[in-house]
C-alpha cells in the first residue's frame, strides 16, 4: 500500500507516520508537511533514511505540491492543521487557508479515483457540552475559530461523499499529550514550565474539562480504523479520561516535584469551551482497546520532556517566545507574576 501521511511532522502526525513506517515495512509511506512553526523534522529523525519512507516539504494549499503525490497513493491521511485553539482567537486566517481550503484541495485531488481519505478531525467539532457525552452523530456546534474551521473541513468532506461518492474515513480524537507536543499546548506547556521554574498560568477557575488520550493509544486507533474501518464512517476516540485543568495542573506539580507556588489564576481564554466528553463506543466496538492508562501515560510524557530538553529549549526560546508574552505576559502581571 502506498500511504500519503499530510503534517506528518507535526506532535501525532510523526507518531503515527514512525509506526506506519516500522510496523508495515511493505507499505511506502510519503510525509507531505509544510514545516510551520510547530512541523519539526526532528520528530521524524528516527525513521530518516528508511527505504520505505520519503519526506516532501509541501503545501496542501497549494494544488502542485499535493498532486503528484496524491496520484501515487492508496490512501491519503490527512494530519495538516492549523491547531491551536490560542493562535486562532489571535488571528484565524491560517486555520480557514489549512483547515478548510487544504482539506478541499485533498478533496479535489481524490475526487474521481478510488483512493481514500481519512482525515482527522477533533472532538472540538461538538463544541461545549454541558453534561452527557457526543456521539458520532451528535450536532457541530464549534465554540472557537479552530473548531469552526474543523468543523467546516469535516462537513465539506461530507458534501464531497454525498456529491461526487469519495471515499473517506474520519477520526475525531480527544485531547492527546505525549512526546514530541509543541510547548504551547497545556500538558507540555505546563511541564516545560514547572521544569524551568516558571508559573504555570492556569485560564480562569481551572475547571474546564477535557478527555485526555495518550498520543500512541490514538495512533493506533487510527491505525485500526485505516485497515479496518468502513468508508463513510465517523470514529470518535477518547480516551475516557476527563480531567479539569485544575487536575492536570496538580497532576503535573506533583510528578515534576515543582513548587504549588507556581500555579496562578490569570484571565480566561475567549469563548472558552467548558467541557469536551466523547462517547467512543462505535471505535471500540471496532476492536479498540486503550493500551496507556492515564497515570502511566502522564509519567511517560514528564520523563521524555526531562530527557529532551534538546528537543523543547531551542523551541523555547525562539519564535515561541514573542507567542508567549503576547499571550500571557499581561494575564501573569495582572496576575501578580512580572514574567
Ligand atoms: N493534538 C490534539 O490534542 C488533537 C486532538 C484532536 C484532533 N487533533 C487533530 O489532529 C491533527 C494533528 O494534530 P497535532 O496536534 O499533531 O498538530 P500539530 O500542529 O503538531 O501538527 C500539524 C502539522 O501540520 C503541518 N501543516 C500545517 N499546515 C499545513 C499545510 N498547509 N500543508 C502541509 N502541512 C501543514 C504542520 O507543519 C505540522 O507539522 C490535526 O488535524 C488536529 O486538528 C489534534
Amino acid at each position: 500500500m502506498n500511504v500519503l501521511i499530510t503534517g506528518g511532522a507535526g506532535f501525532i502526525g510523526s507518531h503515527f507516520t514512525k509506526f506506519v513506517v516500522n510496523n508495515y515495512t511493505d507499505y511506502q509511506v510519503v510525509v507531505i508537511d509544510k514545516l510551520n512553526y510547530r512541523g519539526n523534522l526532528a520528530n521524524l529523525k528516527e525513521i530518516e533514511g528508511k527505504t520505505n519512507y520519503k519526506f516532501i516539504r509541501g503545501d496542501i494549499c497549494v494544488k502542485e505540491d499535493i498532486l503528484p503525490q496524491v496520484s501515487e497513493a492508496d490512501v491519503v491521511v490527512n494530519f495538516a492543521a492549523e491547531t491551536f485553539v490560542d493562535r486562532a482567537i489571535m488571528d484565524a486566517s491560517d486555520f480557514l487557508s489549512t483547515d478548510v481550503f487544504g482539506v478541499y484541495n485533498l478533496l479535489e485531488a481524490i475526487r474521481g479515483t478510488d483512493k481514500v481519505l481519512i482525515h482527522i478531525s477533533t472532538d472540538e467539532v461538538y463544541g461545549s457540552l454541558e453534561e452527557g457525552f457526543a456521539d458520532e452523530n451528535y450536532p457541530l456546534r464549534p465554540g472557537n475559530p479552530y473548531s469552526a474551521s474543523k468543523a467546516s473541513g469535516d462537513l465539506l468532506i461530507l458534501s464531497y461523499a454525498n456529491t461526487y461518492g469519495i471515499r473517506f474515513k474520519m477520526v475525531r480524537p480527544s485531547n492527546n499529550f505525549g512526546p514530541n507536543q509543541y510547548p504551547e499546548n497545556l500538558v507540555p506547556l505546563f511541564i516545560t514550565n514547572a521544569i524551568e521554574g516558571r508559573p504555570l498560568p492556569i485560564y480562569g477557575d481551572g475547571q474546564y474539562r477535557r478527555d485526555w488520550i495518550y498520543v500512541m493509544d490514538t495512533v493506533r486507533a487510527i491505525d485500526l480504523v485505516m485497515h479496518e474501518g468502513e468508508i463513510g464512517e465517523i470514529y470518535n476516540v477518547g480516551g475516557g479520561n476527563i480531567r479539569t485543568n485544575l487536575e492536570i495542573t496538580e497532576e503535573i506539580i506533583e510528578r515534576t516535584g515543582a513548587s504549588k507556588d507556581l500555579m496562578v489564576f490569570v484571565d480566561d481564554r475567549q469563548g472558552h469551551d467548558r467541557r469536551y466528553a466523547l462517547d467512543s463506543s462505535k471505535i471500540k466496538e471496532l476492536g479498540f482497546e486503550q493500551r496507556y492508562e492515564f497515570g502511566k501515560a502522564m509519567e511517560l510524557t514528564v520523563n521524555w520532556y526531562r530527557e529532551n530538553e534538546d528537543w523543547w529549549r531551542p523551541i523555547k526560546s525562539g519564535e515561541f517566545r514573542e507567542y508567549y508574552e503576547k499571550q500571557y505576559r499581561e494575564r501573569l502581571s495582572k496576575a501578580g507574576y512580572g514574567e
